[in-house]
Order: structure tokens, then C-alpha cells, then sequence
């Protein structure tokens, strides 16, 4: 009465995706282990204990478990162990991470009543603890793997693309904090507030043909359908002054020939998309930039997980 499971890191709105997709990486896992302790016949009860990562209900395996116990009427006492392989706070998913994992978990320990797709709702609805509203881009790269697409934020139905296998992921995560977020907020909830409230109708349909171009396009050309992962619209132009050194260092990224450079989720984590043969003198070319403004930063070429 007890499983273990893992989910991986992932990228959130790759570009024009924003809160509709995200890629997952192998660039680190949360390790979730969950425990039936007792049927209670009345009531639910789930403990979480993290390393890593805040314990009970601020950990969003909490909210993930309990949800999914509500909606099938279950009254269990399930214990949970977290173990934080994906940094928080950076940009990767690790609230998500920890969610997926758990949803995945506790859905193993009920015999499957859920397809993955569906754990997709209580563990976005799971993000709300750390980001103030749920969003499911990360979880579902993290249960589903590769590149998954929202198609209706509603109910769980999504898309999983097929990227090819010769490419290359590289991430700049700086290892002090270079997103100022005052006491109290999150840096998620920050990361947000900056954004425009509208936008004009030439920007809505640049940003749609930005995102057609890395659905619909993946499939016809691959490599200039990953191209269009460089356009973040009005999120990235605004995010990206919180960022600094972003302007010079994506000048340098798509100079020294990666496909694409944008900002992995809410940031502060930068990424590069960039073909076999090319991932060192990128990675080594921003990173120099990078290093200029930050300090000292961690520069990983990973896979799609
Ligand atoms: N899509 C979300 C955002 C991901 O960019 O705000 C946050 O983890």
C-alpha cells in the first residue's frame, strides 16, 4: 500500500504558449512516495513531509492528493514524502513537479480510476497553493512527457507533439536570486502582475501565427516550426526587464545559431533550443554574457524528458 514515483522538470509556455504548453526535461525530478496509513470511514486526511520544499498544505502534493480523494468520495489517511529534485522558484515547474507526482501517485494507489490526461486538473488545480491560480501547463508536461499542448482549459484534453530527437535544450539558471520579489509575494504571482492587461489585435494575431507555427508547423518543418519558440510576445517583453542581461544575451544565443532563446516559465531560468552540433559554442557564448550580470550561474544541456 505504498508507490513511489518520480516526475520531471518542464518548461513552461515555450515561447507563444503562454500557460497553454509546456516541454518536459530531464534536467531534474521530484520524488513522491505515497502511503495509505488508514481507511477512516469519515473525513480525509493527508500528511505531507518535505525536503526540500514546505511541509502540509503549503506543498501542492497536499492539494493534489486531497482533491482527488474529494471527488471520489475516498476516506483515507495517506502519508507523503516529497523529495525536491527540481529546484523552486526557478522557472522549472517545481510546484508542478511535485503535483503531478503526487496525483500520479495517489491515482496508482486507487487502482487507475484516472487517465493521466485527467490528473491533469487536480494537479493544476494543485498549483494554485504556489501560484495564487491554477494553471496547468506544467503538470501536464510532467505527467505526460515531451511537449504537451493545452487545447481546453476547461476540461482535461491536450495534444503531445513530437519533437525531433537531434535536438537540444540548454538552460541558464543563475544561482543567486536576479528577480527582485518583495517579502510576502511569490515569484510567480510577480511575474505575472507585470503583464499588459490587453493587447492590440495586430499583437494577437503575431502571437497566434507564433503559436500556430509551433503546433501546427512541428509537423510539417520541425526546425523552423521551433524557431517560433523565440517569440514570447508581450510576456516576454515584459517579464524580460525584470531579467537582467536577457536583451544581450538572446542576441548572443541566436547568433552563435540557437534556434530559439526565451524565458522557461516565469523565469528567472533562461532557455535555448538549439540542434545537435551546436549546444556547446551556445551554451558557452551566453553563458559569458550571462555571468557578466548574474555572477555565477549553472549552464545544463538536457533532453526532452
Ligand atoms: N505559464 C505560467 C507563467 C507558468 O508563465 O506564469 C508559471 O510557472
Amino acid at each position: 500500500n505504498r508507490v513511489r514515483v518520480k516526475a520531471p522538470a518542464s518548461i513552461a509556455n515555450l515561447g507563444p504558449l503562454f500557460d497553454l504548453a509546456a516541454l518536459a526535461i530531464d534536467y531534474a525530478y521530484d520524488v513522491v512516495e505515497v502511503e495509505v496509513v488508514e481507511e477512516l470511514g469519515d473525513g480525509i486526511r493527508v500528511d505531507v513531509e518535505a525536503a526540500g520544499a514546505p511541509s502540509g498544505e503549503a506543498n501542492t502534493a497536499y492539494t493534489a492528493a486531497y482533491k482527488i480523494l474529494e471527488y471520489l468520495g475516498e476516506t483515507l489517511h495517506l502519508r507523503i514524502r516529497v523529495v525536491k529534485g527540481v529546484p523552486p522558484r526557478m522557472g522549472m515547474g517545481g510546484s508542478g513537479a511535485s503535483a503531478a507526482a503526487a496525483a500520479y501517485a495517489v491515482n496508482l494507489l486507487l487502482g487507475e480510476p484516472f487517465t493521466k490526461e485527467e490528473l491533469v486538473k487536480f494537479a493544476g488545480e494543485a498549483e494554485a497553493v504556489a501560484a495564487g491560480t491554477p494553471h496547468y501547463d506544467n503538470v501536464a508536461a510532467s505527467l505526460l512527457g515531451g511537449l504537451v499542448i493545452l487545447l481546453d482549459r476547461s476540461r482535461p484534453w491536450v495534444a503531445r507533439l513530437n519533437i525531433p530527437e537531434d535536438v537540444y535544450i540548454i538552460l541558464f539558471i543563475p544561482k543567486r536570486e536576479v528577480v527582485k520579489v518583495p517579502p510576502g509575494k511569490g515569484k510567480t504571482e510577480v511575474m505575472r502582475e507585470v503583464l499588459p492587461r490587453e493587447i492590440p489585435l495586430a499583437t494577437s494575431i503575431a502571437w497566434m501565427e507564433k503559436a500556430l507555427a509551433l503546433t501546427l508547423g512541428l509537423q510539417l518543418d520541425p526546425y523552423t516550426a521551433l524557431k517560433a519558440a523565440n517569440y514570447g510576445g508581450p510576456v516576454e517583453e515584459a517579464r524580460s526587464k525584470l531579467i537582467p542581461g536577457y536583451a544581450e544575451a538572446k542576441r548572443e544565443a541566436l547568433e552563435a545559431g540557437a534556434l530559439a532563446f526565451n524565458i522557461s516559465g516565469a523565469g528567472p531560468t533562461l532557455f535555448a533550443i538549439v540542434r545537435e552540433g551546436d549546444e556547446d559554442e551556445v551554451a558557452r557564448r551566453v553563458a559569458k554574457i550571462l555571468e557578466k550580470h548574474w555572477g555565477e550561474l549553472e549552464t545544463r544541456v538536457v533532453n526532452i524528458d
